[in-house]
């Protein structure tokens, strides 16, 4: 058999076969079913997701001889006909075409006549917002008295440039993208009838980069065997449409938060010189971070969230800044601040400063206690305790049982007196809260200062 590309070859020929788009082809399929049709319907929608499909199909539902449930037989010589293209009374027309204003022409003549061949005469004019005004209002005339026999579908990616006089008069049914999880799973199917050996995420990675056009998705999928040699793998599959593989979208966003900026900017080098979209890998971090808040494996939840501000901000930026590269290394970089943040809530939690700290160089348990602590008094028998102010209090009193190992003997915590007055916070301090307040939009409600430890 002559050879057929893939979008071509796995065109759906009955509506339970089409992906993503129930309620329009439930609705189809029972009013066929009941013949309850309309004189004519609007599909609208992007491209690529089955408005022209869709139209076929109920071109041979409502012509088949021997119709199954509302669905075309697909074996009688109307519905033969229709597949092939041939059938005298299913006529297609391109709008954008500048035959389409020929055959618009040809249609006001020929639409009274009764079909030659099949129930009902049926015209499918795709991309219909392209038609010329006069053809519009042919076109409206006819819709306004339609002849018993004829079915108008009327198909366009731009529903808003149609006037409302057309809209009117049909029944409207929008087309939706077709899910992630779908797509992968449609492209599934057809590498197993194909024989193509692939990677689940190699799947994914086509499906995402077609954002919703199943037509898309299938070419890429071609594409990527013939590349692979009917092998769809990742590394490969993910040069190929200039996005990232789950890994690299992982390390990306650990290189920023480490604030690792020599990898960083080498790795941005390198997408650049690959040749991906920076705003794809904006979209595909922000999924990933969508995906680790909801299960997390590396980021904690306040990372995910920091994550999340910082690269919703950055898409716009992205996609406007005459070097978008830049723009997305600086942005990923904006992610390793977050540490500052975290260790800024523990200043504030525990009154402490210790925003200097190294990694690694963690207080331990009871140094952390100490924190909270104004006063030992050790007295016969027993350690009274005097906490800082009434928070401290609250804390040590919680922690009662680690202190009374801690001094292995009794522990008994004073009354916190009335909070301390705050203290000034040094110049460093408030540069450091002005920064963090800018970078995140925060505002930063309460803040008590003690021990400042501002060494290096
Ligand atoms: N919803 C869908 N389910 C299954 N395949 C689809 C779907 N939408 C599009 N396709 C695939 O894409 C090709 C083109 O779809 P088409 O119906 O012409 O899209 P459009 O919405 O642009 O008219 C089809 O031949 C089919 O292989
Ligand atoms: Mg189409
Ligand atoms: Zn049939």
């Amino acid at each position: 058999m002559a050879y057929r590309p893939i979008p071509r070859k796995y065109r759906p020929q009955r509506f339970s076969e089409v992906v993503g788009q129930e309620v329009i082809t439930e609705t189809l399929k029972n009013a066929v079913k009941e013949g309850r049709l309309s004189h004519a319907y609007i599909f609208a929608g992007p491209r690529g997701v089955g408005k022209t499909t869709t139209a076929r199909i109920l071109a041979k539902a409502v012509n088949c001889e021997e119709p199954k449930e509302g669905e075309p037989c697909n074996e009688c010589s109307q519905c033969l006909e229709i597949v092939k293209g041939s059938h005298p009374d299913v006529v297609e027309i391109d709008a954008a075409s500048n035959r389409g204003i020929d055959q618009i022409r040809e249609l006001r003549e020929s639409v009274h006549y009764l079909p030659a061949k099949g129930k009902k005469k049926v015209y499918i004019i795709d991309e219909f917002h392209m038609l010329t005004k006069e053809a519009f209002n042919a076109l409206l005339k006819t819709l306004e008295e339609p002849p018993e026999h004829v079915l108008f579908i009327l198909a366009t990616t731009e529903i808003d440039k149609i006037p409302p006089t057309i809209l009117s008069r049909c029944q409207k049914f929008v087309f939706k993208r077709v899910p992630v999880e779908l797509i992968v799973k449609s492209l599934k199917e057809i590498c197993l009838k194909e024989g193509f050996e692939f990677e689940e995420e190699a799947l994914k990675l086509i499906a995402l980069s077609s954002e919703g056009c199943m037509r898309d998705a299938e070419s890429l999928l071609e594409q990527s065997a013939a590349l692979g040699m009917g092998k769809v793998e990742v590394e490969k599959v993910s040069d190929f449409l200039g996005i990232l593989t789950g890994r690299e979208v992982k390390e990306l966003l650990s290189l920023g938060f480490k604030g690792n900026k020599e990898e960083l900017f080498k790795k941005i080098k390198e997408l650049e010189e690959r040749g991906f979209n920076p705003s794809f890998v904006v979209n595909q971090l922000i999924e990933v971070v969508e995906r680790e808040f909801l299960a997390p494996s590396t980021l904690t939840e306040e990372e995910a969230v920091a994550a999340y501000q910082i690269l919703t901000k950055a898409v716009k930026e992205v996609n406007q800044h005459p070097y978008p590269f830049t723009a997305l290394f600086f942005n990923l970089y904006k992610l390793s601040y977050f540490k500052e943040v975290k260790l800024l809530k523990d200043l504030v939690v525990k009154g402490s400063f210790t925003f200097k700290k190294e990694e690694g160089e963690k207080k331990t348990k009871n140094d952390t206690l100490d924190a909270y602590i104004k006063e030992i008094v050790r007295e016969e028998g027993r350690v009274l305790i005097v906490p800082d102010n009434k928070l401290s209090e609250q804390i040590l009193r919680s922690k009662i049982d680690e202190l009374r190992k801690k001094f292995n003997c009794n522990v008994v915590i004073k009354e916190a007196e009335r909070d301390v007055k705050k203290r000034e916070i040094s110049q460093k301090s408030k540069e450091i809260i002005d920064k963090i307040k800018d970078k995140f939009n925060a505002k930063i409600l309460y803040i008590k200062v003690k021990d400042e430890n501002s060494s290096s």
